[in-house]
């Protein structure tokens, strides 16, 4: 059996990584022929935890990376893992996967096999029947369900715990009409996942438990965020106790109350957003998702304004950002709020100091000169004004009286209260926390 793993991002190459190493018969394949050639040599474009390890466990065995499509030839399983990026309206950008599908439909023509496609990359509910299959069809001049099956298969995986996820997912879903091929694929993922549920449904409906998963964890953050804000003005009230408390009734569930600067990553908001104006176009008024999108928004203004409180006019005010990376445990910045908090703060011209443990070049890429770039946590502290908190990196837990002591003034605020149980001789503003009066 011979499987290829379409566009090698963090799903692709997580799933190429995971399948390889486990002994199958892999073929990853990505347009970025740089990209390729890093992972041929066991590199990772990007910083994921396990991900090297599991790829160079695969790479010893029947792996293979290439930018070569016609290698899907002979192959009895296809994922496209490809992205879908957003376009400025919020609406999802199909470019690069209808790309990437014309040319498996161009290489079906040689395939002697009836091979499954299994979409994993999230598309808006219809896209799979309106635009996927028409395009492998025309294209390949064969017909689906017959010539070859297309199942939708969306992925769940967390970045930071990419290759756990890919390992144990919580649900497998394959939407299809077609029996033939969802047996086929069925005795597949039971193999790989013997104890996972496995939901079998159709395309629209698998494509809609994507948005649904992701828009419910979206619409906790900002439920747990907007109480935070009440907790703020409670002296003496504290958020965590308040999530860890409602989350032990099964009911709600303990995962994804933590308060914060609001979310951010590459899916939840592009997801949120991609979701909202389907709900527009299809004539209902997404007025929850809209709530949600706009608390998330106004946690970011919160931290701003309780900056400017304390310092007055912040131009030239000298600022030390902790955390650009989007959550800890990866370089990713994408849609990274501590970026948004940075640009907010640049443009009330603030004299930016920043600090992360791996994403110091991504956030590079962006800023360039405009910002510095501190090696240590005490070099991002020196004769700074302010801190913010932004990331949950462990090191930053470790914070203590002797670091907060090279600021000019000691003035910290903690988005996600790391440091709230510690005895720190600063002026310490908490997100969920009600000060004293
Ligand atoms: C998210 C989903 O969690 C995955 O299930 C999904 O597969 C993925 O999107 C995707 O669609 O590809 P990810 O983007 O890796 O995964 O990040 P999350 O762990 O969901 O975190 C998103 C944001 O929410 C981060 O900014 C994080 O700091 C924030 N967050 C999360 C909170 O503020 N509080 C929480 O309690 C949890």
């Amino acid at each position: 059996m011979k499987i290829a793993i379409i566009g090698l991002g963090f799903v692709g190459l997580s799933l190429t990584s995971v399948l390889s190493s486990k002994g199958y018969d892999i073929i990853g394949i990505d347009i970025d022929k740089e990209k390729c050639e890093k992972i041929e040599n066991g590199i990772s474009p990007f910083f994921e935890p396990e991900l090297e390890k599991t790829l160079q466990n695969g790479l010893k065995k029947k792996l293979k990376i290439s930018s070569d499509f016609s290698l899907i030839k002979n192959c009895d399983f296809i994922f496209v893992t490809v992205g879908t990026p957003q376009n400025t309206n919020g609406s999802i950008d199909l470019t690069i996967i209808k790309k990437a599908v014309s040319t498996i439909a161009e290489n079906l023509q040689k395939n002697k096999k009836k091979p499954i496609i299994l979409i994993k990359s999230t598309v808006i509910p219809g896209t799979i029947k309106k635009i996927i299959l028409p395009i492998l069809e025309k294209k390949s001049n064969k017909k689906a369900g017959k010539d070859f099956g297309l199942i939708s298969n969306p992925e769940f995986l967390q970045e930071s715990s990419a290759i756990r996820d890919t390992k144990f997912p919580h649900a497998v879903v394959l939407g299809t009409n077609n029996t033939e091929f969802l047996k086929k694929a069925k005795k597949l993922f039971l193999k790989l996942h013997p104890n996972v549920p496995i939901i079998s449904t159709n395309h629209q409906t698998a494509e809609m438990i994507k948005y649904a998963n992701n828009s419910f964890l979206a619409t906790k953050i900002s439920f747990i965020n907007q109480l935070s804000n009440i907790c703020q003005e409670i002296p003496g009230a504290n958020i965590d106790d308040i999530g860890k408390t409602i989350g032990l009734d099964p009911r709600i569930g303990k995962l994804f109350l933590n308060a914060g600067p609001g979310y951010g990553g590459s899916c939840l908001p592009k997801d949120m957003k991609a979701l909202i104006n389907f709900a527009n176009i299809s004539g209902i008024n997404p007025s929850l998702l809209n709530a949600v999108e706009e608390v998330n928004t106004k946690q970011l203004e919160q931290i701003i304004s309780i900056t400017k409180q304390k310092l007055g006019n912040l131009a030239s005010k000298k600022i030390t950002i902790l955390g650009t990376a989007f959550k800890p445990n990866t370089d990713d910045i994408r849609d990274s709020i501590a970026i948004e908090l940075i640009k907010k703060l640049l443009k009330k011209k603030a004299k930016i100091t920043i600090h992360d443990p791996k994403a110091i070049k991504n956030t590079k890429k962006i800023f360039e000169e405009k910002i510095n770039y501190a090696k240590t946590i005490n070099a991002a502290l020196s004769k700074s004004e302010c801190v913010i908190i932004m990331t949950q990196w462990k090191q930053y837990e470790e914070l203590t009286n002797n670091q907060f002591k090279y600021m000019k003034t000691k003035f910290v605020i903690d988005s996600r209260r790391m440091l709230v149980k510690k005895q720190l001789n600063v002026d310490y503003y908490a997100i969920g926390l009600g000060r004293k009066n």
